[in-house]
C-alpha cells in the first residue's frame, strides 16, 4: 500500500471515528498517528485501514479496544523529577498564598502524575485545601487512575524519581506493597475528581490555579495545541501556572505572548497579566 493510499484511508478512518464515536483525532500529529495505526493493523490482523474502519463502524466493542492504540498511555510517577522539584521550589510558595486551590491535570492517563502531585502537595501542607481535577479521554486509564495501584517493579524507579524531585519522606510511606503491586494511600486522591474530558472537543469546566498537562500536546498538530493552550489560558486564574512536558513548548503557539516563562528547562509558565 502506498503512503498516499494509507493517508487517504487514515483521513477517512478518523472521520468515521469522529462521526460514530465522537472522539476527535483529526488534529493529531500525522506521523505518530500513522505509526500507531500501523501497530493496530497488526494487532487486529487487518491488511488495510479500511478494514479497521469497517470494524469501527460495525462492531460496537471494537473502538474501545482500538482506543488504547490511538493514544499513548505511558506514564511515570515524578516523571522528569526536575519538573516536580521546580514546582516545589518556584510554584508552591506562590500557591501557598491562596486559601483554596484548584489544579487540573489534563491527560492524566493512569494517574501517576496525579499521585505525584498529591504527594508533593501533602508534603507542602497544601493537599487539604486543594481540589484536583484529573482528566483524560481514555476511560480504562481513568479507572486505573482511580485505583492508584501501580506495578512494584515500576515503583522502584519511581522511588529514585521521588528522591530527585525533593521528596521529604521515605517513598514507601505512601503505599502498601502486596505481591507485585503497590497500592497508594487512597487518602492522597480522596478528593480528586477523575473525569472524561477531551482537549479536542470539550470546553473549560473550572477556574484553576495550576494546569499540569504533560506529554499530551506532543501528539497534537499546531492547531489542536493552540486549542488546548486556549483552554488552559481560559481556565487559569490571574497569574495562574502552567506546566508542560519536557519536549513541549508554547514558543511557536498562538499563546506564546500570553504566558511568561517561569522555569524554561522545566517547562513551567505563568499566565501573563
Ligand atoms: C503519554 S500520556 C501522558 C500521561 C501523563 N500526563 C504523563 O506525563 O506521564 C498522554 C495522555 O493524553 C491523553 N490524551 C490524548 N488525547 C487527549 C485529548 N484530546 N484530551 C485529553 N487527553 C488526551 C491520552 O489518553 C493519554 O492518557
Amino acid at each position: 500500500m502506498s503512503d498516499q493510499t494509507f493517508d487517504i484511508e487514515m483521513g477517512l478512518l478518523v472521520d468515521a471515528i469522529y462521526l460514530r464515536w465522537h472522539f476527535d483525532f483529526r488534529g493529531y500529529a500525522q506521523a505518530s498517528l500513522r505509526r500507531r495505526l500501523k501497530t493496530a493493523m497488526g494487532r487486529f490482523s487487518c491488511t488495510s485501514l479500511s478494514q479497521l474502519q469497517d470494524k469501527v463502524l460495525h462492531q460496537s466493542d471494537f473502538f474501545p479496544a482500538l482506543l488504547d492504540y490511538l493514544t499513548v498511555q505511558v506514564s511515570e510517577m515524578f516523571r522528569d523529577p526536575d519538573y516536580f522539584l521546580a514546582l516545589r521550589r518556584e510554584v508552591v510558595p506562590l500557591l501557598r498564598t491562596y486559601p483554596s486551590l484548584k489544579i487540573w491535570v489534563a491527560g492524566c492517563s493512569t494517574g501517576e502524575e496525579v499521585y505525584s502531585l498529591a504527594i508533593l502537595l501533602r508534603e507542602e501542607g497544601l493537599l487539604e485545601r486543594t481540589q484536583i481535577y484529573a482528566t483524560d479521554i481514555n476511560p480504562v486509564s481513568l479507572d486505573k487512575a482511580r485505583q492508584g495501584i501501580f506495578p512494584m517493579e515500576a515503583v522502584r524507579n519511581y522511588t529514585a524519581n521521588y528522591q530527585r524531585a525533593g521528596g521529604k519522606q521515605a517513598f514507601s510511606d505512601y503505599y502498601t506493597a502486596a505481591y507485585d503491586a503497590a497500592r497508594f494511600d487512597p487518602s492522597l486522591c480522596a478528593s480528586a475528581i477523575f473525569a472524561d474530558h477531551s482537549l479536542a472537543t470539550d470546553s473549560v469546566f473550572a477556574e484553576t490555579h495550576l494546569v499540569s498537562c504533560r506529554n499530551v500536546l506532543i501528539y497534537f498538530n499546531r492547531a489542536l495545541q493552540d486549542r488546548a493552550l486556549g483552554l488552559f489560558h481560559e481556565s487559569l486564574c490571574h497569574r495562574g501556572f502552567l506546566g508542560l512536558g519536557a519536549k513541549e513548548s508554547i514558543d511557536f503557539s498562538a499563546y506564546a505572548g500570553r504566558f511568561d516563562t517561569l522555569a524554561r528547562p522545566e517547562r513551567l509558565f505563568r499566565k501573563a497579566t
